[in-house]
């Protein structure tokens, strides 16, 4: 596995592949990420993973200087689970003095976890789009956890012409059900218990949907209901469109249910699908 720290690295080895599957992260790097590691090397014949703590995509309150950094781990989890490129750019390299350029896809950025973290998917959208752009991927794999971020950027990769199949796979979960995530580290041993409610409330909303409940009336109340009995502070639980992220009142196409709750200060995320599409 080759370690590529610039630009001209990385193109010069990019020269020398024909079919790239790209994973993107920020490190601390966990099963999930080994996940979309594993699944691009065996679609890939090269797969390349990005280290990067993006700051343009944390807001001025939120856990940028404390993000966890696990270089040497991160480059043990990548080797292991087949990438054989890692690119762990610089600040600088990436965000050059007198950088001035945003991608910005309108609205959907806006809902859900964009409501929260103002600018956060502007920060998402352009560190990916240039990523893409040094990179020049085959593939790029993302994970179903952040399902909005997966959302914004397939509607990007088609309203830029972007040249690649972008793969989104499914959550990878604790044996509680957890979805795993590279904040869960900051959860204390009695956080981390009550972490597990995100997917005890999605689960309950699957299962009375299964059982014939429609309305978002009925549905959104049972997921909030077990969310306040746990969590610290619900951030948001909405039944949205799959597609436009718009709040809607009957389960009749593909639906998002998304949620964001703080467990002990630290703010996790975790969805289903309800509808068509598995
Ligand atoms: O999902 C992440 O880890 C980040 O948002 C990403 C896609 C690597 C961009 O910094």
């Amino acid at each position: 596995m080759k370690t590529l720290r610039t630009i001209e690295e990385v193109r010069a080895w990019r020269s020398g592949e024909n079919e790239v599957g790209f994973v993107p992260t920020m490190g601390a790097l966990h099963e999930g990420h080994a996940s979309l590691i594993r699944r691009s090397a065996s679609e890939n014949a090269a797969t390349l993973v990005s280290v990067f703590v993006n700051p343009t995509q944390f807001g001025p309150n939120e856990d940028l200087a404390k993000y966890p950094r696990t270089l040497d781990a991160d480059l043990a989890l990548c080797e292991a689970a087949g990438a054989t490129g890692v690119f762990t750019p610089d600040k600088e390299m990436i965000y050059p003095p007198g950088f001035r350029s945003w991608v910005i896809v309108d609205e959907l950025g806006d809902r859900l976890c964009g409501a929260s973290r103002p600018g956060h998917f502007k920060g998402v959208t352009t560190v990916v789009a240039k990523l893409f752009n040094i990179t020049n991927p085959t593939r790029a794999y993302f994970g179903q956890k952040d399902a909005q971020q997966a959302l914004i950027l397939r509607r990007m990769v088609i309203d830029l012409n972007i040249p690649l199949e972008l793969v989104v796979c499914p959550i990878v979960r604790e044996p509680d059900g957890l979805a795993m995530s590279s904040r869960n580290r900051y959860l204390n041993p009695e956080e981390r218990k009550r972490a597990a409610c995100l997917r005890k409330a999605l689960a309950e909303v699957e299962k009375l949907h299964k059982a014939g409940t429609r309305k978002t009336s009925i549905l959104r109340p049972a997921l909030v209901t077990i969310l306040d009995d746990h969590v610290d502070k619900l951030d948001y639980a909405e039944i949205v469109d799959a597609d436009t992220l718009e709040p809607l009142d009957e389960v009749d196409r593909p639906t998002l249910v998304a949620v964001a709750a703080f467990v002990g200060s630290t703010r996790l995320i975790d969805n289903v699908i309800l509808g068509l599409r598995a």
